[in-house]
């Protein structure tokens, strides 16, 4: 299997109720690298441009006016089979239907406040650490 990065967002929900903590434990624990992480905190208008894609759903108002409504902390995380490995991880995306032992299923409030995002590809993962990461604030293995 490939060595992969993947770009994870904690997102405000978590932040502002205190779980960023026991998220990083959580993918220490699973044998992720973490490769680039920062708190920040986006503007309305940067919220946007990550989540282009989904402009013109119904949902996208809601999701970028709460992505912008306090400090998230992206990641780039990086292991073998990194993107499909971290959405297990993190369950599916409406906790609801989020299996017992996934971040989602611990921590989400709901799908809109769901805690955490995950990239769905390398090359999406690569885009979206881009988003966020200059090259050079991305740390390669020292080894
Ligand atoms: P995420 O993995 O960050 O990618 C897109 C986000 O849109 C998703 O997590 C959800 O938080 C959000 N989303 C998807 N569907 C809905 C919905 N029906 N209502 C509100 N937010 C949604």
């Amino acid at each position: 299997m490939a060595v992969e990065r993947t770009l994870a967002i904690i997102k405000p929900d978590a932040v502002e109720n205190g779980h960023a903590g026991a998220i990083l434990q959580r993918i220490e624990a699973a044998g992720f690298a973490v490769r680039a992480m920062k708190l920040i905190r986006l503007t309305k208008a940067e919220a946007e441009g990550f989540y282009a894609v989904h402009r013109g759903k119904p949902f996208f108002e809601e999701l970028t006016t709460f992505m912008s409504s306090g400090p998230c902390i992206p990641l780039v995380l990086e292991k073998e089979n990194a993107v499909a490995a971290w959405r297990e991880l993190i369950g599916a995306t409406n906790p609801a239907n989020a299996a017992e032992g996934t971040i989602r299923k611990d921590y989400a409030e709901s799908v809109g406040r769901n805690a955490v995002h995950g990239s769905d590809s390398v090359e999406n993962g690569r885009l979206e650490a881009n988003y966020f990461f200059a090259e050079h604030e991305i740390v390669a293995n020292q080894a």
